[in-house]
């Protein structure tokens, strides 16, 4: 190798080892993937400015990819949603957007355990004048959707987004159901997790989880179905 290749071969892998060299955006950057982001997002400025913040966390991999989240926001505004829920809010980029889609009187359950998280995006909830409506329970997400129940708010919900700890999936699935009208949907995160469902080792509880839940999802007469290879696949359930 050249001398100048290597200096610069030594430069990149710092910056990459300092985390200067990371995507701007979770999830591949293929051609097809620029090409489709290029020409087609829509993302308002507040909403960008809350993307760009949570980059600059340790843990901005679990953003919600920004197509994933504009494609919700439209099926929030198609069937004119009030009621949503977010199972997994993190710095809060899908909750924010869905606050924006919904209706003017609509409010979103945010669900989130940590608190580091949340306080990332409330400033961004003001800017946006949405803070109202978005209703931040900071406890496990089962027991936010039970304590919803409980207050006799099922089939009350337009939209669940199902985006937390893959291992309750089947249990967040199952409450959002209930939870959810007909005509509602559900939209589940990271369905191809990716590609350890197709054949999940023995070890990872996550995938099997998830692949479980896929083949549930499969059979369900209670649902229309459509799984999207959007970011690390979203699969849509639409209650009958
Ligand atoms: C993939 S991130 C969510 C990303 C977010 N939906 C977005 O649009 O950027 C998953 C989040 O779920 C949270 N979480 C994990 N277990 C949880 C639980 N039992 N209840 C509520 N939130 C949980 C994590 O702290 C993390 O912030
Ligand atoms: C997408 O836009 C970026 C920024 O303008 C540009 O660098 C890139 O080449 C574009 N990619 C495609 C495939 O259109
Ligand atoms: C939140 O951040 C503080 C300060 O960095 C840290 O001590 C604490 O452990 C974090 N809490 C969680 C739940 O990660």
């Amino acid at each position: 190798m050249a001398p100048e290749l290597k200096t610069v071969f030594c430069i990149c892998f710092f910056l990459a080892l300092t985390g200067k060299c990371r995507p701007k955006y979770y999830g591949s950057d293929t051609p097809i993937r620029q090409y489709v982001r290029n020409n087609s997002m829509r993302e308002p400025p507040v909403l960008e400015k809350l993307r760009l913040k949570t980059l600059e966390d340790p843990s901005y991999i679990m953003l919600a990819t920004d197509e994933q989240t504009q494609l919700m926001a439209n099926l929030i505004k198609l069937i004119k949603a009030k009621k949503a829920i977010e199972i997994g809010m993190y710095t809060g980029y899908n909750a924010l957007s869905m606050a924006l889609a919904l209706s003017e009187d609509g409010r979103v359950v945010a669900c989130e355990i940590n608190e580091n998280y949340t306080n990332i995006g409330k400033p961004f909830f003001e800017e946006a004048g949405v803070d109202q409506k978005i209703d931040i329970r900071l406890q496990p997400a089962l027991k936010t959707l039970d304590d919803l129940l409980a207050a006799g708010e099922a089939e009350t919900y337009d939209f669940v987004f199902i985006d937390a700890d893959k291992k309750n999936y089947v249990n967040y699935y199952e409450k959002s159901m209930q939870l959810v009208r007909k005509g509602g949907i559900i939209a589940v995160d990271n369905v191809l997790w990716g590609g350890r469902v197709i054949a999940p080792a023995e070890d990872d509880l996550s995938s099997q989880t998830i692949d479980r839940l896929n083949k549930k999802l499969h059979k369900d007469n209670r649902i229309d179905l459509s799984m999207l290879t959007v970011g690390d696949g979203l699969t849509l359930a639409f209650k009958r």
